[in-house]
């Protein structure tokens, strides 16, 4: 069988959670290739609400098993909590694998992280403060610490003190933080208690493709976010596109068969950066309140608006989405006119394509085509041809705009609130 991968086609937030636990339930892999616990993923399954940030969306499954790949930056403290937290739910995670190819995130990273938005002044990124980007740069800068190091007590010292030389040279500020006696039981802290989820994560899923049930690969953030394609600066610090697939887990590209793109019917972002749909008027509070659009990480209310056709164009290209998945539906009824931007005006001329010049991108107008809304609750159908016609339109709209197929709609936050298309 082959793998699946959903990618967000926003700027996050698209539902992938949920969509990753509705599709991976007959799936023998579900796994996060990018990113660490910057992601909130929220799954509702029977009336109980899930906020994951680490560990990917099958884990309730326990023929499933739930990897975090070799592409993750993983905080161990979190993901203990999480573990935790699923336990005390009656969900055992011993189907969960981590690759010891993973980077560390340690308390010292999220310290960066602070100092650095506080330096970025009124530039500031407005990232998740976990630490995200400082590990990535270890990684980068071939200093990182790996999960595999917290089993070797020896050279786990040597890394980190090499790590916190240099940091105390680049952030004075920080000296109290950057001293080793902080982190020094981490071996023992974590490398015991981690040990038994260590596992070859490439392998298990070559070895996975030989069966005939699915690989479901949960992309993290959004094309909108990813560090060289997204909206730079204001990105996150990994790749989140399908190509990152590959390198953030270990498996040939060829094997990858679909690529699905998650969307709202409408847009959100959280943080800085330019957002030309952006509604911050009645239709913006509409969408907050109606669509509870507060960040599932750091609850910070989401920037919303119109569904962008431009970038879901824009994403297609780069991942090439095989089909998409049409989240938060519901959350548009009531509204009397919806709107679908279809190109961006720039100084009067049409541009039909995302500019690469982030100075278009951000004096860029929406153009916009209208659509009639719909007042009738739309949250338990189950056919899409029982949908309101007004909604059907529009639906059948962003297909024609895309020329992508919509596999699947999802009309409501439980789990099997969908339509399949
Ligand atoms: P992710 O990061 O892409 O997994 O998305 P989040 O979990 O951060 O945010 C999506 C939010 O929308 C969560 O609160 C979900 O419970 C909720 N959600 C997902 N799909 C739907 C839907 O179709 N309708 C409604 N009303 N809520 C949804
Ligand atoms: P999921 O997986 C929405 C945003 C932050 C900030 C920028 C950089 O739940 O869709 P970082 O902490 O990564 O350095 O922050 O990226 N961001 C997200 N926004 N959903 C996410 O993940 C995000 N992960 C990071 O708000 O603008
Ligand atoms: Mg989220």
């Amino acid at each position: 069988m082959s793998v699946t991968v959903l990618i967000g086609a926003q700027w996050g937030d698209e539902g992938k959670g949920k969509v990753s636990c509705y599709l991976s339930r007959k799936a023998a892999i579900t796994a996060r290739y990018s990113g660490g616990h910057n992601a909130g993923h929220t799954v509702i399954i029977s009336g109980k609400k899930f906020k994951l940030h680490l560990i990917p969306s099958g884990v309730f499954y326990e023929e499933t098993l739930a990897l975090l790949g070799n592409g993750m930056v993983i905080d161990p403290e979190a993901l203990f909590q999480e573990i935790q937290m699923l336990q005390d739910s009656g969900y055992p995670c011993k189907n969960i694998k981590i690759s010891p190819l993973a980077h560390l995130i340690f308390p010292f990273h999220r310290e960066i992280d602070v100092l650095m938005e506080k330096t970025r002044g009124k530039n500031a990124i407005g990232t998740t403060r976990k630490g995200i980007g400082p590990a990535y740069s270890d990684k980068a800068e071939r200093s990182g610490i790996r999960i595999c190091d917290l089993l070797d007590k020896k050279i786990f010292k040597e890394k980190l003190l090499s790590n916190l030389q240099t940091k105390r040279e680049r952030y004075p500020a920080l000296n109290g933080v950057l001293n080793i006696r902080h982190f020094a039981d981490f071996p023992e802290r974590y490398g015991e208690k981690l040990a038994p989820y260590m596992s070859d994560t490439s392998k298990i899923i070559q070895d996975a493709l030989k069966s005939k049930r699915p690989v479901i690969c949960e992309g993290a953030q959004g094309t909108m976010l990813d560090l060289d394609f997204g909206t730079y600066p204001f990105v996150t610090s990994s790749d989140v596109t399908a190509g990152a697939v590959a390198t953030g887990l270990g498996i040939p590209p060829q094997e990858i068969k679909k690529v699905i793109g998650i969307t709202k019917a409408y847009t959100t972002r959280v943080g800085a950066g330019d957002f030309p749909t952006e509604e911050k008027g009645k239709v913006g509070t509409f969408l907050r309140e109606h669509g509870c659009e507060y960040g599932t990480t750091t609850g910070r209310p989401r920037r919303c608006g119109w569904i962008d056709g431009v970038i879901l164009k824009y994403g297609k290209k780069i991942n090439g989405y095989s089909g998409m998945v049409v989240t938060k539906l519901d959350v548009l009824t009531g509204l009397n006119e919806i709107k679908f931007c279809e190109a961006y005006n720039y100084q009067g001329n049409i541009l039909k394509e995302f500019p690469y010049n982030p100075k278009i991108f951000h004096e860029a107008e929406p153009v916009y085509r209208s659509f009639k809304g719909w007042g009738r609750d739309i949250r338990e159908i189950k056919r899409r041809r029982d949908l309101p016609k007004a909604c059907q339109k529009f639906l059948d709209f962003l297909e024609e705009f895309t020329e992508t197929p919509i596999d699947l709609i999802s009309v409501g936050e439980e789990r099997d609130q969908v339509i399949q298309s």
